[in-house]
């Protein structure tokens, strides 16, 4: 059985924010720091932001990532930035197969997998995504979708390795739709999530397991999916892009998580 984690909030920033966008949204967030004191705050910029932000947030709660990485540390890999890089400007986390990098850029399972291997090698905490297509849920083909996408995914990993693991499940039909999964949708994939995650790791380990969701998230549906079992925070896309909603996600969550206790 999990017990409730501290909400992890992660705000995917995807291809937006320029420099001075990135500089006020910060500074928004870090002026409602005592709202987010009860949560796990991470902000994920494009790499282009990823120093201006690491440099502002030196010292604060609030943690950084990138969106992506290469496997390999370095080399002649054109235009790919790798983990060392990442670590040596100040990241903590790296979201790591993210739906819109496995269509657009034919990121595949075994690609994840290397990619968080290297990840893992260097330190940095992935964020790994799963998720099915509309297509896919309309088959009955969601269960079997992500339960592969975490079996080849997340395969081969040290028991340490697996205890810095979050994992996204992020419904593809849900992202940037407006569409957020219902709190029971969400609920029974994150649950079957978890029993895979403890068929490989063990018990002990996949009840420690962060699993987030992501797909539209926003205030008014943070409390209810925070409320379920196997629901420990989100990874928040467009919500993510303004201080103030994105904060209201975070206290939301910190509310329904204070009433666990
Ligand atoms: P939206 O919150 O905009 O639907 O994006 C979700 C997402 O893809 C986060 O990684």
């Amino acid at each position: 059985m999990p017990h409730k984690k501290t909400p992890f909030i992660a705000g995917n920033w995807k291809m937006h924010m320029t420099l001075q966008e990135t500089r006020s949204l910060l500074t928004a967030l870090l002026a409602a720091s005592p709202d987010l004191a009860g949560a796990e705050i991470v902000v994920l910029p494009p790499f282009t932001a990823l120093a201006e932000a690491a440099a502002l947030l030196l010292g604060t709660p609030i943690q950084i990532g990138a969106q992506s990485l290469f496997w390999e540390d370095k080399g002649a890999f054109t235009g790919e930035v790798s983990a060392p890089m990442l670590v040596d400007i100040g990241c903590r986390f790296v979201v790591i197969g993210h739906s819109e990098r496995r269509q657009h850029f034919g990121e595949t399972d075994a690609a994840v997998n290397k990619k968080i291997l290297a990840a893992l090698r260097n330190g940095l905490r992935p964020i790994v995504c799963v998720g099915e297509t509309l297509a896919e849920r309309d088959a009955g083909r969601t269960f079997e979708r992500v339960e592969s996408q975490v079996a080849l995914g997340l395969s081969g990993l040290s028991p340490q390795g697996f205890r810095e693991i979050v994992v996204a499940y992020e419904p593809i039909w849900a992202i940037g739709t407006g569409k957020t999964a219902t709190p029971a949708q969400a609920e029974e994939v994150h649950y079957r999530i978890r029993l895979k995650l403890s068929e490989k790791y063990g018990n002990d380990l996949a009840a420690c397991a962060i699993i987030i969701y992501g797909g539209s998230v926003k205030p008014a549906s943070s409390y209810s999916l925070f409320k379920e079992k196997n629901i420990d925070g989100f990874l928040v896309g467009g919500a993510s892009l303004a201080a103030e909603p994105f904060v209201q996600i975070a206290k939301e969550a910190i509310r329904a998580y204070k009433e666990e206790l």
